[in-house]
Order: C-alpha cells, then sequence, then structure tokens
C-alpha cells in the first residue's frame, strides 16, 4: 500500500480492521472527495497520479478485508487481473482477457471453505502490502 498512497496517516486507518473500518473508510474517501474537489490532495497524503483511481483500489481492498471479518463462512477476496488488454487501457494491456479472465472465475468457483479475505495477484495469493 505504500507505494500506493503516501500519507501514513490514511494507510494506518485503511491497515487495520475491526468494528469502527467501514465507518473510518467512509469517512476517509468523503475526505479524499473534499481535497479532491479543493485541489488539496497531495498536501493530503493522497497519490498524485491516477488518484482515484488508486484511492477506489486502495478501498476495494480494505473493504474486502472487512467483509470478510464481517461474513466468515462466506469466501470474499479481491484479485488483480494482470495487465490485461481491455477497454480501461485502451487495449495497451500485455495479457490477453482470457488470462485476465482467469483469477476472477477461478475464485468465484473454488468451493467454500476456501480462505477469505485475501488479495490475489491474478491466481495467487498476494499481500495487502
Ligand atoms: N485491464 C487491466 O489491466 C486491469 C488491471 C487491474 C485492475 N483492473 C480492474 O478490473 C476491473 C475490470 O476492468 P476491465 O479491464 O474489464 O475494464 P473494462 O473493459 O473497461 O470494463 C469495465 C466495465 O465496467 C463497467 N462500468 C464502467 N463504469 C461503470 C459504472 N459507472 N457503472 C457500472 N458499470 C460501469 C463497464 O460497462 P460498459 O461496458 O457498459 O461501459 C465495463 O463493463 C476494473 O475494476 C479495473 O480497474 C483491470
Amino acid at each position: 500500500m505504500k507505494e500506493h498512497i503516501p500519507g501514513e496517516i490514511i494507510r494506518k486507518q485503511m491497515a487495520i480492521v475491526d468494528e469502527q473500518t467501514e465507518e473510518r473508510l467512509d469517512q476517509l474517501l468523503q475526505s479524499f472527495l473534499k481535497d479532491f474537489k479543493e485541489r488539496n490532495l497531495q498536501e493530503n497524503g493522497w497519490p498524485k497520479n491516477l488518484s482515484a483511481y488508486t484511492a477506489s483500489k486502495v478501498a476495494v481492498s480494505t473493504y474486502t478485508r472487512i467483509l470478510a471479518e464481517k461474513y466468515p463462512t462466506s469466501c470474499i477476496n479481491c484479485v488483480r487481473p494482470g495487465f490485461a488488454k481491455t477497454d480501461i487501457n485502451f487495449n495497451t494491456g500485455i495479457v490477453s482477457v482470457e488470462e485476465g479472465a482467469k483469477g476472477p472465475v477461478m475464485l468465484a468457483l473454488l468451493p467454500g471453505g476456501i480462505p477469505t479475505g485475501l488479495f490475489y495477484e491474478q491466481t495467487n495469493p498476494s499481500t495487502f502490502e
């Protein structure tokens, strides 16, 4: 997370997952919107480039962990598909759509009882660091 969110306070607040995290995450995203509108992103520790995209992805990772804690009998994970050739990058990705879909499809089809609250790099479990 350190390479994506420069602000230490924001990073720390997103890293702890407890019963207050959902509310704290919502407040953090509201503060992102405020800083975005007021053009204060960099001063307040948000990323300079692709700020909304990056903040949303870090939030999804945190939210994955919140949901996994909240619903321990479900399998709730998030996944990065790799740099896949799709509309989002004007087809400049380096892996095919089929390759990119492998991770999400694999996670969707795994049987119950698998690890939950994880971040996957394509088909491999990774860390939220
Ligand atoms: N491709 C990559 O290299 C890459 C890498 C890392 C992460 N990801 C993530 O993987 C996910 C899928 O990306 P992709 O590569 O498949 O991108 P994509 O081909 O551009 O597809 C994005 C999808 O999101 C839908 N969408 C966009 N804005 C929406 C909105 N406001 N409300 C509802 N649906 C909306 C689009 O619907 P329409 O087709 O109707 O517009 C489209 O189906 C994204 O979260 C992306 O950030 C992708």
